[in-house]
């Protein structure tokens, strides 16, 4: 009924106009669906972010959870984050934009984040039996309907664009590209994907600080590993992979 150009992507759509969050009820579900469902609601009253953090979720916005089961070591789960933001940073240059993937999940364009992808994975021994990739993107909200503390450094497709989106003709759009790359990422070696991830990062080359929950890691963005983590070279020369922290760039 959504004239979707996908073929396992949407096979089955859950489709809500409230709920606490998509990737929770997507995580009950997940055992007992087929790869390819989604959840997607209008409105998220608990939409929840990377590192316990809230994701504001008010109406006019894409608020989907996928559930995939590719059947990878859970080691390789991130690689599929990095998957998800090359489609959505592709769907959005596609309507003009400049968008780039701050990592490891962040979405931008002109420095400001549209998009936020939460991936949850389950596995048994090392076999993931499903993951769950959640993605936020900002599209028609005004910003105002956004509270102050959550409105700093985002944006809107609408607010970049200038014009209102259609956000059925997006989603199609998205889910096709998603589909297209995780096809890639199926038959290819991961390389081809971190190559295009690689093209539309602006963090490698920049001073970041990377904070995890148990530290702080300051130094030079240098590369990413095949596992998605970030390498840095810190000031003593060492380098140091992070697999997940939160990433802010130096001034410079
Ligand atoms: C982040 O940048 O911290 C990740 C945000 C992820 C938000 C999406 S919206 C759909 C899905 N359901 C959730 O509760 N979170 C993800």
């Amino acid at each position: 009924q959504m004239g979707l150009k996908t073929t396992l992507l949407g096979k089955k759509i859950h489709y809500f106009e409230e709920v606490t969050s998509t990737n929770s009820i997507a995580k009950e579900i997940a055992v007992s669906e087929e790869e390819g469902t989604l959840v997607i609601a209008e409105v998220q009253k608990g939409g929840r972010g990377r590192m316990g953090r809230e994701w504001v979720s008010p109406h006019g916005g894409i608020w989907i959870s996928v559930i995939l089961k590719p059947g990878i070591p859970l080691r390789h789960a991130s690689r599929l984050t990095l998957v998800a933001g090359l489609a959505v940073a592709n769907v959005i240059r596609n309507i003009g934009l400049d968008a780039r993937i701050k990592w490891p999940n962040d979405v931008r364009i002109n420095g400001k984040k549209v998009c936020g992808i939460l991936t949850e994975a389950k596995a048994e021994v090392d076999r993931v039996d499903y993951v769950v990739l959640g993605i936020g993107i900002n599209v028609n909200m005004d910003l105002k309907d956004i509270p102050e503390s959550f409105r700093a450094g985002s944006t809107t497709l609408k607010a970049e664009l200038g014009t209102h989106i259609k956000r059925v003709s997006f989603l199609q759009d998205f889910l096709f590209e998603l589909e297209q790359q995780y096809i890639l990422f199926k038959t290819q070696p991961f390389s081809h994907i971190l190559n295009d991830w690689l093209a539309l990062s602006d963090t490698i080359g920049r001073e970041v600080k990377v904070t995890t929950p148990s530290r702080i890691i300051e130094g030079k963005a240098v590369g990413v590993t095949p596992d998605g983590a970030l390498v840095i070279r810190k000031a003593d020369d060492t380098k140091e992979e992070i697999i997940a922290g939160r990433c802010i760039y130096a001034r410079s």
